[in-house]
């Protein structure tokens, strides 16, 4: 039923879209494409279908997926590592059930075709402060590098994951000349005194001198020109301002609008070639965008889960009901090791015990393991045959753009054209036979073994190949249905919902189809999982999400402080952000991000509108509760009203002690 809904929508969408004014012949074009073409949408969630994180960058998924989705996953059943990156393209029997990425919603079309979404969303306007703050951050962190610095191989770097991969190289370019030029700048006999702000406090802080004072001395404070007032880390001599970067073209290809532009599937970052021209149509034209945003809205309500980053802790406790779970769920510890097809189930365990296995490692292990070395050159050859595949798929999507422009510009001849379709041909045939050498590759990682991370579950051992698979494919099928009788059930109850609703436009079902999800009890091949494998004792999922979610902060807090150590100017001064550096920010800067993201801000008003219902009718059922509240610590206080940057020495003297003559 919800199928009719939508082409309803859409045939309604169409007619709409014929009637945009202004729009030129080419948008139009796209826009009847995009309405014909982009039409698979979320399916709910009932425990034995993918369950795919489509990962707004800068939304605390990362937290969301590592401390949550995976931990109240069995390790057998969620996607290796490997999938998040490699952007595969064919992944409609994948054989395991929880996969992230930072791909856009192009790419579900590529998913199996039950496919449930789940997604955060978050304000736009902290999306972009946090998106500049952290590209700053990590670009920083590439300056302090050795010339001959080379990444580990088999390693995903975050200068690799798009839109890092084009943000970070670009703040690094800028801000390189400036940050050798602030440096190399001499300082006076006695240096300078400048003013410092750390953990909500300010003070004075002499560099050459190295002392820090809570006052100055008029003296003091004459020295050497005057004392140097705090440094702008949102507008200063080290980096691109916050200003210039919000009306940069990069910020409009890769942030601006980004969510809607994700959950549409038209980001830079798009399995379709057209997306940057769609893009343009649509700010060209508002009434376009504002078509757009209603398919971006019904869309978003049909996910499993929609949660926003403002509220992560309560979007956290819904997912978890979403889910068929409650935070008192068993909560399962596991690196990429132990993903689908590598353990966990009753069959492998019983194997396992019989090896020495003393080389199991979790999350924090690494990949000591046995078959460490053979994988970690299986891992670079995947990771190349995968970047053959996108640069195959690239050619395509321009000798396909190259055709229809000469076709709609009626300029070429038909040999020219003919030309044209031979190299579209040509480049298909081209890309289909990366991806077969790339599915090659995969079927050659051997099914038990610790792969580096990137063994992918689908291979037969040995020289079992796609025969083994298919049965083994077949087999979890008859598992399944016998494991999950009450399934077919569910799916029909949850569709007479939809029909009752009349419109299938309110797809709200998910909070009360919760009780539906039936928890699944086997692998992607079938296999009975071994419930207790790498289940973390006396524990459950909420515990370990509030605790891992407060490791992660911390972490990434010190990480910060390391980073932006190296934007300093040579009297001291460096870039600090924090919490009252934001409150600075000049109204118009805060107002211009506003004005470039009315899309995200209406979609993020929605993501907390359906949050609220979700967790009302979760509620309603007595299926939602409260996650734990960790034991208050005596960093904790500090912590929040924490900045970030390398940390200066506070001066010695309690604050307002005898100085002498002090001044301010
Ligand atoms: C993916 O693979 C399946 C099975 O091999 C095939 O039927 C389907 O058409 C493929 N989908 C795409 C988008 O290539
Ligand atoms: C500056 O002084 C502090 C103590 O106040 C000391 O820990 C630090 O090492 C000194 N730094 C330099 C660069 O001398
Ligand atoms: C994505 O954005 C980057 C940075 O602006 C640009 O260089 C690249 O060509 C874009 N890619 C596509 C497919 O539009
Ligand atoms: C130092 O200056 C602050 C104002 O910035 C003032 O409140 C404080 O009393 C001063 N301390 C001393 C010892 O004069």
């Amino acid at each position: 039923m919800s199928k009719v809904g939508f082409w309803l929508t859409a045939a309604l969408a169409a007619a709409c879209a014929a009637m945009v004014r202004g729009a030129t012949d080419e948008c139009q074009a796209l826009t009847d494409h995009y309405l014909e073409k982009h039409h698979k949408e979320a399916e709910p969630y009932t425990g034995s279908n993918m369950l795919y994180f489509l990962h707004v960058p800068r939304t605390a998924g990362r937290t969301f997926h590592s401390c949550l989705l995976k931990i109240g996953t069995h390790p057998a059943r969620r996607c290796p590592k490997a999938y998040d990156h490699l952007r595969l393209t064919n992944m409609t029997a994948p054989a395991c059930y929880l996969l992230s990425s930072h791909d856009d919603f192009s790419v579900v079309s590529m998913l199996p075709p039950d496919v449930a979404v789940i997604n955060q969303l978050r304000d736009p306007l902290d999306r972009f402060l946090s998106a500049y703050e952290f590209a700053i951050e990590v670009a920083a962190r590439s300056l302090k590098r050795p010339k001959n610095f080379r990444k580990k191989v088999g390693r995903i770097a975050t200068e690799d994951v798009w839109p890092w991969s084009y943000l970070i190289p670009f703040f690094a370019e800028d801000m390189r000349p400036k940050v050798a030029a602030a440096q190399a700048v001499p300082q006076p006999e006695g240096g300078r005194w400048i003013e410092v702000e750390q953990d909500g406090e300010r003070w004075f802080h002499n560099k050459a001198l190295n002392v820090s004072r809570w006052n100055l001395t008029d003296e003091e404070a004459g020295l050497n020109g005057g004392v140097l007032p705090l440094l702008d880390p949102y507008d200063n001599e080290l980096v691109m301002s916050l200003r210039e970067f919000a009306q940069h073209p990069i910020a409009t290809e890769l942030l601006h609008n980004g969510a809607a532009f994700q959950v549409l599937g038209i980001t830079n970052y798009s399995h379709w070639g057209d997306a940057g021209t769609f893009r343009a149509c649509l700010s060209a034209h508002p009434p376009l965008s504002a078509q757009l945003l209603e398919v971006a809205k019904s869309r978003v309500r049909r996910f499993t889960h929609v949660g926003t980053t403002d509220r992560l802790f309560d979007s956290a406790a819904s997912a978890l009901v979403s889910m068929g779970l409650s935070i008192h769920s068993p909560a399962y510890s596991g690196g990429d090791d132990d993903v689908a097809g590598r353990g966990g189930t009753r069959r492998r365990a019983a194997a396992a015990d019989e090896e020495d296995d003393g080389s199991r490692h979790d999350d924090a292990g690494g990949r000591g393991g046995r078959g460490a070395g053979g994988g970690r050159g299986l891992a670079a050859q995947l990771q190349l045959m995968a970047k053959l595949v996108r640069e195959a798929r690239t050619r395509l999507q321009a000798a396909q753009r190259d055709l229809v422009n000469a076709q709609r510009d009626h300029s070429s001849d038909e040999a020219a054209l003919e030309a044209l379709r031979g190299r579209v041909d040509k480049a298909r045939e081209d890309l289909i036979a990366a991806q077969d050498r790339l599915a090659e590759t995969r079927d050659r990682l051997p099914t038990g073994e610790a792969e580096a991370g990137l063994g992918l579950g689908g291979g037969g051992g040995g020289g079992g190949g796609t025969e083994d698979v298919a049965r083994r494919r077949g087999q979890r099928r008859l598992l399944e249905a016998e494991a999950d009788g009450g399934v077919a059930e569910a799916v029909e109850g949850a569709a007479e919902e939809l029909q009752a609703d009349g419109s299938g436009r309110e797809v709200l079902s998910t909070g009360s189809s919760a009780n539906k999800v039936v928890v699944p009890q086997v692998d992607g091949f079938g296999n009975p999982l071994d419930m207790s494998f790498k289940r973390i004792p006396n524990s459950d999922v909420g515990t370990e999400f509030v605790r891992c979610a407060a490791r992660a902060q911390q972490r990434s807090a010190s990480r910060r402080d390391q980073s932006l150590a190296a934007l300093s100017t040579s009297d001291g001064r460096h870039v600090a952000f924090s919490k009252a550096a934001r409150k600075r920010i000049p109204q118009e800067v805060l107002d211009l991000i506003r004005s470039h993201n009315a899309m995200d801000t209406e979609l993020h008003s929605l993501g907390l509108a359906l949050l609220d219902a979700r967790i009302a009718e979760q509620k309603a059922a007595g299926l939602f509760h409260d996650l734990p509240k960790l034991p208050p610590t005596s960093d904790r206080g500090a912590a929040a009203k924490r900045g970030s940057g390398p940390r200066l020495v506070k001066p010695l003297s309690e604050r307002g002690g005898s100085e002498g003559e002090l001044r301010r």
